[in-house]
């Protein structure tokens, strides 16, 4: 084993107290700056440690405990791509797509070093949560890209109801909501046809937090983020991870190939976050108040000014 193996290990084995960086160097007859070198190499790899000067270190997050031969089991019609670390789920399904666009593939990571989020932001993505990106072969529009965004919302919801028992609420238009704290975001990208300059495939993306300590995430996401399980010891032992991922994947699956139907949208109305309430819409450079009041055939969100004007909204970014 490596420096960095033996001191995680120790880290795992002392999860509820901290361990100085001397405590760590005599019990593992290393010294302090293999310590120090090692700390630092396994946060480069995506583990959260938390070192308070005078106390020590304290391990946050976990490894998650993903399996490559028992996800391809479940999902037999998927190429399954399983990675400690990557630097992002989304890119790298898009460079499968362009070499066999026509293969059905899951890429998951259990780190991502530069998690992709919408509209250019980076994702949160420390050990501890799931990061997948689903690889669809399919002739698609544009205008589909929203409907896509919202069956995956709706998939990921009812996969976590499904293995872990939580209620989660959609925030139009694809974050999932739990307890009023974001736990899953979705970013779903097109692939280019080479040969027909079109839409030939899409990459789901989707990013859990599912057993990512309230303390790992960084103060600015403190208010706003909450993960599924606060923590690996809070995570049941029955609790299978490569089931909420592959409930996921099927459920996605099969609500993108009926998407002419918008049968998933019942669901996608029913549990919003929004509507009915008031919420402020940023667009475009422009901020107003409104009534959240409905969400229309496409996805899109339908919101109500105090003077009573409507307005058809297909992106903005909404506050509550
Ligand atoms: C958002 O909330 O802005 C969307 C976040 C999407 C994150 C997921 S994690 C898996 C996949 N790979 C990425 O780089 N991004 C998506």
């Amino acid at each position: 084993m490596t420096s960095e193996q033996t001191v995680l290990h120790l880290l795992e084995q002392n999860r509820n107290r901290y361990l100085s960086g001397q405590e760590v160097a005599n019990t593992l007859h290393i010294t302090r700056s293999a310590v120090w070198k090692a700390i630092e190499s396994l946060r480069d790899q995506g583990h959260v440690i938390e070192g308070i000067s005078r106390r020590g270190y304290r391990l946050l997050t976990a490894t998650t405990d993903l399996q490559k031969e028992r996800l391809a089991g479940l999902l037999p019609s998927f190429e399954v791509h399983l990675f400690d670390s990557l630097d992002s789920t989304n890119r790298y399904a898009k460079v499968l797509a362009s070499e066999h666009p026509e293969k059905p593939a899951l890429v998951v990571a259990t780190y991502q070093s530069g998690g992709r989020g919408r509209l250019g932001r980076s994702f949160f993505s420390p050990k501890g949560g799931l990061y997948l990106s689903v690889l669809l072969p399919m002739a698609f529009n544009l205008e589909s890209a929203q409907l896509i965004t919202s069956a995956a919302s709706v998939a990921a919801l009812e996969a976590i109801e499904q293995v872990g028992g939580m209620r989660c609420q959609i925030k139009w238009v694809n974050d999932l909501y739990l307890e009023g704290r974001k736990v899953c975001g979705i970013l779903t990208e097109g692939v280019l046809g080479v040969e027909s300059g079109r839409l030939s495939a899409v990459v789901v993306g989707i990013g859990i937090n599912f057993c990512i300590p309230q303390a790992a995430f960084p103060l600015e996401l403190q208010g706003t983020a909450t993960s599924l399980f606060d923590g690996p010891s809070s995570v049941p032992a029955s609790f299978d991870a490569n089931l909420l991922v592959a409930s996921l994947v099927e459920n996605l699956h099969a609500l993108v190939s009926k998407l002419p139907d918008r049968s998933f949208l019942s669901v996608y109305r029913e549990r919003s976050l929004l509507l009915g309430r008031k919420v402020t819409v940023h667009q475009d450079r422009q901020t107003f108040s409104a009534t959240a009041v409905s969400i229309d055939d496409e996805a899109h969100l339908v919101v109500q000014d105090d003077q009573g004007r409507q307005s058809v909204l297909s992106s903005a970014e909404i506050s509550i």
